[in-house]
């Protein structure tokens, strides 16, 4: 599976260190070359002797040891793994901090990042650390566990490096999934849109933009050029993501238009508004002037539109149904002339804003339902899918046997 890959995994000053060899042993194992770079601290819990005889290579002790021990530690890795990675390192990457061989390889690295936290669960419980973690995530970086359970410390919690096994398989998940989308360009569409009466009144939606965040996170992660277009959220979109902000459904519809002739595929995720006011009022409309009643017009169905002219594009759109997903869902895949419909279930405490999401994946060859999937994995299976599309359609029957 990882025959001819290169691995950089990073150890660093946590007492999970002893299990990077376990990680390294795996890796190893599965055919990869691994390079072991650690921190002074990291050597403080285990001996650079142990991944030298596990991976036959000694390992990067010290940013100074040749002229540009950091750069070549990372040259041409497919994966720059750090596990354990501890508070401290989490904070460092946040600030882009480069002080020691672990930091300034991350900054040099041209791969996917994965990082393992390993602590007390006090200190992944701590402000710092959530803020850090948020921004490591912005900037690109993909966090795996920790796990619940004994801590090294004596306490129970969260905080436990993931286990060695699913850490091997999401580092081989990610290598084979790495460059699916290279050279491809997609514009993926997030959020609600908000139709404003006046200046402090808006219809809109409770979308939070993580689905279409995350299914943009991960085209771009996966080498494709991403534009995601969005509607206000709380959310920091990744760095190397061009972002298109928009309010209003026709300010949405007028950014699609404008890339959809440079794009190979869309992924319409945006929770548009279908109606908005007839009329808008600069200012604000003072109580004893508020209307019993509003005319709305309809907004255009920008999805619709982009599959009456589709032109050999990849079209995949979002039905959000309270019931019916099945139904409904292959209605619009039909009525919008798509190549995938991910039909959603959504409720008052439903759906919007969650982290998992109740989807069935639906094409002109069948159905798949995914029950409660988490909003990154659906991204995952979502993008799988489509790159799919590029080379032959797929088949729900082809995509279990590959
Ligand atoms: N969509 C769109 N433009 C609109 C409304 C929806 O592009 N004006 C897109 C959404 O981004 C999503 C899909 O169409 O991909 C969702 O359609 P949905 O809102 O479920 O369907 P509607 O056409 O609004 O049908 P209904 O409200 O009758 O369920």
């Amino acid at each position: 599976m990882l025959k001819d890959k290169k691995i950089a995994v990073a150890v660093t000053g946590s007492i999970a260190a002893y299990r990077a060899a376990d990680i390294c042993r795996s890796l190893v194992k599965g055919g990869a070359s691994v390079t072991v770079l650690m921190t002074r601290a990291a050597q403080h819990f285990i001996g650079p002797t142990t991944f030298a005889g596990l991976t036959g290579r000694q390992p990067v002790t010290d940013l100074f040891a040749s002229g540009f021990a950091h750069l070549e530690a990372v040259k041409n890795a497919d994966i720059l793994l750090i596990a354990p990675a501890t508070a401290n390192i989490i904070a460092k990457l946040a600030a882009g901090i480069a002080d020691d061989i672990v930091t300034t390889a991350v900054l040099a690295a041209d791969c996917p990042v994965l990082i393992c936290p390993a602590m007390n669960e006090k200190m992944w419980l701590a402000k710092a650390t959530r803020q850090n973690l948020k921004t490591i995530t912005a900037l690109g970086y993909e966090v795996i566990g920790p796990t619940l359970g004994d801590l090294s410390c004596g306490d129970v919690g969260w905080g436990r490096l993931e286990e060695t096994e699913r850490i091997v398989a999401v580092v081989t998940n990610r290598i084979q999934r790495a460059g699916r989308l290279k050279d491809k360009k997609l514009l993926v569409t997030a959020g609600p849109t908000r139709e404003y009466l006046d200046p402090v009144r808006f219809i809109s939606n409770p979308s939070s933009g993580k689905m279409g965040y995350a299914i943009a996170e991960e085209a771009a992660r996966r080498g494709g050029e991403t534009i995601l277009i969005s509607g206000p959220t709380a959310l920091t979109p990744r760095r190397d993501l061009e972002f298109v902000p928009i309010v209003s459904a026709a300010e949405l519809n007028e950014a699609v238009q404008s890339y959809f002739d440079r794009v190979d595929a869309v992924v319409m995720t945006a929770a548009v508004a279908d109606h908005r006011f007839a009329q808008r009022s600069v200012e604000k409309i003072a109580k004893e002037h508020f209307p019993d009643e509003f005319k709305l017009v309809k907004n255009p169905d920008i999805l619709a539109q982009l599959g009456a002219l589709k032109n050999g594009r990849v079209l995949v759109g979002f039905a959000a149904q309270t019931e019916g997903l099945s139904d409904h869902g292959r209605e619009k895949l039909t009525a919008k002339n798509l190549d995938l419909l991910v039909a959603v279930k959504v409720g008052f405490n439903e759906g919007f804003d969650r982290d998992e999401i109740d989807a069935v994946l639906i094409d002109k060859n069948g159905e798949e339902p995914l029950g409660l999937t988490g909003k990154k994995e659906l991204a995952m299976i979502i993008l799988d899918r489509l790159s799919l599309f590029f080379t032959t359609p797929p088949t729900f029957a082809n995509l279990k046997d590959g």
